[in-house]
């Protein structure tokens, strides 16, 4: 039988890590966090599809295509977190586990972060632990797939 995959989904801006506003979100690239999950993942026995976007419809068609394609998400949207209800829509249609994942801890930064439209439809949430989520996340991930 063929390993289970989850679907690692970043939203905007996410392309830029590293270079982006690195005292909050650290010097790692996007790549060196995939390639953190992804060695995780196999460590446990699965395997991790990424997809980065910064547009909203192709991050909901990238959800809609893990309702056939994988066992489940672990979602960056970026600051889709704080007003997508689309995304949130789409996440809810998703039968599988949901981690949603931020490098920072956006509860203590500005009043405007504290909202997340995605919380209400996720599994859990990882935030503030930096780089280290994407293991944290995978670890979560695996004990609710078996
Ligand atoms: C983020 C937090 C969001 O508020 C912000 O818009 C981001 C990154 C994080 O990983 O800490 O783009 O999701």
């Amino acid at each position: 039988m063929s390993r289970p995959t989850v679907l690692l989904l970043h939203g905007p801006n996410l392309n830029l890590l590293g270079s982006r506003e690195p005292e909050i979100y650290g010097t790692a690239t996007l790549d060196d966090h995939v390639q953190t999950a992804s060695a995780s993942a196999e460590a446990r026995g699965f395997d991790i599809a990424h997809v980065q976007s910064n547009h909203e419809g192709a991050l909901i068609d990238a959800i809609h295509a893990a309702r056939q394609n994988h066992a489940g998400i672990i979602i960056n949207p970026g600051a889709f977190t704080h007003s997508s209800w689309a995304i949130h829509d789409a996440l809810a249609a998703f039968d599988g586990p949901i981690i949603e994942l931020h490098l920072s801890n956006p509860d203590a930064r500005e009043p405007w972060r504290r909202t997340s439209v995605v919380s209400p439809v996720s599994t859990g949430s990882i935030s503030g632990f930096g780089g280290d989520g994407y293991r944290l996340a995978v670890e979560a991930m695996a004990t609710l797939l078996t």
